[in-house]
């Protein structure tokens, strides 16, 4: 005996009601490029109008160009995170590219809202992260190696080679954040006496470093 392909009225209905819900909304949810006109929200940025959205809003093409490593850490990094990238906006992912110099260093840092993995590309570097229970990960790396940090974790890249260095890094997020140890420690106007007490460094010391990074009080 055949059986019968039945079809209730109320699943037919269901079905009818998916598809005009899907049908009429996937265009809008396929992107949300960012409108740097925009007030920002706590979401981020607000999406450009459709009619306003083009391929260069998907196309980036500032990491042809190695950065400039005239600085303290003797490192560069250039990033195409959602402030530069309007495409990656609500994408949760974005790059970068970093360039060391010789002796140069990524100093320890934390992004609180990514995992990050780097791709070295050239040279040779040590790299490691940090973990909560203060277990470092170190390695050195060659031409060709990935390493992940995972989300939250201090982390740091020092050159010791000869040779520059080319990194490209991707981060699961499109707008990581990122807080550098010794710029949020020197680099501003946190009270050298609260360092001081906070860290137990020598006043002194915290000074020095004040005066390297920039920093006052
Ligand atoms: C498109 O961008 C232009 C220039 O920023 C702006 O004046 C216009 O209102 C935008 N159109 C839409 C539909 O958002
Ligand atoms: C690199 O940065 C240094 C220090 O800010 C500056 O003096 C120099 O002109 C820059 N070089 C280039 C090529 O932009």
């Amino acid at each position: 005996m055949m059986k019968k392909m039945m079809i209730s009225p109320v699943s037919f209905i269901l079905s009818f009601l998916l598809i005009i819900f899907f049908s009429s909304h996937a265009a809008a949810q396929d992107f949300w490029p960012s409108d740097y006109s925009a007030p920002q929200g706590p979401a981020g940025y607000s999406s450009k109008k459709s009619g306003n959205i083009t391929v260069d809003d998907f196309v980036f093409s500032g990491l042809g160009v190695a950065g400039n490593t005239s600085n303290v850490f003797k490192a560069a990094v250039t990033p195409a995170f959602v402030q530069q990238f309007p495409g990656v906006n609500g994408l949760g992912v974005s790059l970068v590219r970093a360039d060391i110099a010789p002796g140069g260093v990524i100093p320890l840092h934390a992004h609180p809202r990514a995992t990050e993995i780097i791709l070295l590309v050239e040279g040779t570097v040590v790299a490691g992260f940090i973990s909560t229970a203060n277990d470092p990960y170190i390695k050195t790396l060659k031409k060709g190696d990935i390493m992940v940090f995972p989300k939250g974790l201090l982390h740091f890249i020092v050159n010791s080679a000869p040779s520059n260095a080319l990194i490209f890094a991707s981060f699961s997020s499109d707008n990581p954040g990122a807080q550098i140890l010794d710029n949020a420690l020197f680099a501003k106007n946190f009270p050298s006496e609260l360092i001081a007490a906070s860290t137990l460094l020598d006043v002194a010391e915290v000074k020095r470093l004040k005066g390297v990074f920039g920093g006052s009080g």
